[in-house]
């Protein structure tokens, strides 16, 4: 494969200006792909370099704790299509190249009046990234609504064939998948189609939604895909911190899944902790809520703190270190395990 990919490389990159989280960390080489043929000549840089290649979309679940000698590969292919031969009278394909952004795919849907992505509204990113933790918010899930993701399998040189993988065999779960699994740093994905319906049906059933629903004067059964959106924006809006004001990841833990037995002793301590049910066994808890109570919300330790309206959201305040930040995560853990007996798992992708 003739490459002329070399000279778009960098060497020596901040990655404070790729990831949300805004920790200084420099990447030794660094390349942004807008086609197909640049990232398969991307891939062979590195392997013959012998380069680990990590891939960022638009850094919003990605924390950079140290420097990294690796190709660091923005993904930047672009674009979104219907297919229509895959689709019908009654639900609507549509797909999007991996490195589009992924709220501009929610507007996409909603401009071909498709139903089953409002409620995944303004969560920052590419769509490439979608599949990877499975997002999910206000009741919704990727895994809903993905139909197949085709990824370049790092493991194919010269060819790097282009494979698709269907939603059943991405082993989606709550913040799961494949992708953080088994292949793990073994492909790369470069486009996203979802299904959509094209008759009216809202998912309304959580509570945060549904009760800013309420307060609308617009009867429930009049309100459009737009609504929604810009509800499930307001909301947003009005807990969450904006990444380019105030640096963060969102969600810093998961919510933590644990076996019914342990939650009906922790009810019997405190009457009101949030849960949702998982299957007959398990539940999940807000770990919003288990950190609240710990006391730590809006508390600040430096440059680094809990966010002061969602407990869940750590904050780097003024150019802070990666170490500052894992040590306050550390000690959240240990207090809320201390606490609850309940551990927390860190939720973005951790470079350390
Ligand atoms: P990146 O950080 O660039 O990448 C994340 C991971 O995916 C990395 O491991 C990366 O290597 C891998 N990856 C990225 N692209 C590809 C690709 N093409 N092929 C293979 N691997 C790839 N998430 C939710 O689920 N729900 C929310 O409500 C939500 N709210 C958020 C709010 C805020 C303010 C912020 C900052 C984040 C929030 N997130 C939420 C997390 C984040 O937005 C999602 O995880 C999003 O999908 C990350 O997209 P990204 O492009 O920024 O990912
Ligand atoms: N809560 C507190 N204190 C707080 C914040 C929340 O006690 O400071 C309580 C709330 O009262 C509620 C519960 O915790 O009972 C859950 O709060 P919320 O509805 O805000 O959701 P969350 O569980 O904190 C999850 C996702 C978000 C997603 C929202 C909306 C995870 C890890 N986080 O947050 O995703 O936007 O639900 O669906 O699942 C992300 O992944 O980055 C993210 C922001």
């Amino acid at each position: 494969m003739p490459n002329s990919l070399h000279a778009n490389i960098q060497t020596n990159v901040n990655l404070a200006d790729y990831a949300t989280m805004a920790l200084p960390s420099t990447a030794s080489h660094f390349v942004s792909v807008t086609t197909l043929d640049e990232l398969k000549q991307a891939i062979v840089i590195a392997q013959e370099q012998s380069l680990p290649i990590i891939v960022l979309g638009e850094g919003s679940n990605s924390l950079f704790t140290c420097d990294v000698s690796a190709l660091v590969l923005h993904m930047n292919i672009s674009g979104f299509e219907v297919d229509a031969s895959a689709s019908s009278d009654d639900d609507i394909v549509l797909v999007a190249g991996a490195g589009a952004h992924w709220d501009d795919f929610v507007q996409f849907a909603i401009v071909h009046n498709a139903y089953g992505i409002e409620n995944l509204s303004w969560i920052p990113g590419a769509v490439g990234a979608a599949p990877i933790q499975n997002i999910g918010a206000y009741g919704v899930e990727l895994s809903h609504v993905l139909e197949w993701v085709e990824v370049i399998d790092l493991n194919t040189a010269p060819d790097f064939s282009v494979r698709r993988i269907y939603a059943i065999e991405c082993e989606l779960s709550y913040r799961e998948s494949i992708f953080k699994q088994r292949l793990k740093n073994q492909v790369i994905i470069i486009r996203v189609a979802i299904r959509l319906s094209l008759s009216k049906q809202f998912n309304l059933n959580y509570a945060a939604l549904s009760s800013y629903l309420d307060d609308l004067p617009t009867p429930k059964d009049e309100l459009t895909l737009t609504d929604i959106r810009q509800a499930v924006i307001s909301i947003r809006d009005s807990k969450l911190p904006n990444p380019e004001k105030c640096p963060n990841a969102g969600s810093f833990f998961k919510n933590p899944i644990i076996p019914k037995s342990q939650f009906e002793k922790l009810k019997q301590a405190h009457a009101n902790i949030p849960n949702y049910p998982v299957d007959g066994d398990h539940c999940k808890l807000a770990a919003a809520w288990l950190i609240d109570q710990a006391g730590w919300k809006g508390k600040r330790f430096g440059n680094v703190g809990v966010h002061e309206k969602q407990a869940l959201v750590l904050v780097n305040y003024n150019q802070a270190q990666g170490h500052e930040l894992m040590a306050l995560a550390r000690e959240i853990q240990a207090s809320v395990h201390e606490r609850f007996g309940v551990a927390l798992e860190i939720e973005p992708r951790v470079y350390e």
